[in-house]
């Protein structure tokens, strides 16, 4: 299969397989990023944002893959990043440039996705996804994603001390 035939679909059973060797939550982070960054070329930036412990109102990035960012600590009431955080549901935004919640990470973004992960029913982070391209995330990109996002979540469920 070539990447350029992938569709988000086709990466659903790629990811069920990297939960089930992941050694760590951080490993799994790692190999989702790397999956979704390689295989999907329209996701330009893929990375978790992870709810720092203490105080529990501030996003730290965690794993990711694409261009640095300027936004390595993003707080709950700030950017799309803390709109999904702190709402606990999924966003997709097709066009950044018209919402005012958006935080610039490249120039060239275009389109974002931001999937809370949930642990016990509480969000403990979340999977955050940019394109180069206007409105990259349908229906299917969604469903792939939250399903990465509910993989860590169980995981880390599964592994809690
Ligand atoms: N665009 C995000 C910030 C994170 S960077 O895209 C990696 C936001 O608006 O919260």
């Amino acid at each position: 299969m070539t990447t350029t035939n992938l569709k988000p679909n086709d990466l659903i059973r790629e990811l069920d397989a990297l939960a089930k060797t992941a050694a760590s939550g951080e490993a799994l982070m790692k190999s989702i990023v790397a999956l979704l960054h390689e295989k999907l070329t329209k996701y330009n930036w893929v990375g978790f944002y992870m709810l720092e412990k203490e105080g529990g109102d501030m996003l730290a990035l965690g794993p990711f893959k694409g261009t640095m960012t300027p936004h390595t600590r993003i707080p709950l009431n700030q950017g799309i990043c803390g709109a999904a955080a702190s709402s606990g549901k999924t966003i997709v935004v097709d066009d950044v440039n018209s919402d005012s919640r958006y935080l610039a990470c490249s120039v060239e973004t275009k389109s974002e996705i931001v999937v809370p992960v949930f642990v016990r029913g509480k969000v403990v982070g979340e999977l955050d996804i940019d394109s180069h391209f206007l409105a990259a995330f349908g229906p299917d990109d969604r469903k792939l994603c939250e399903h990465a996002a509910a993989l860590l979540g169980k995981f880390l469920e599964a592994h809690a001390h």
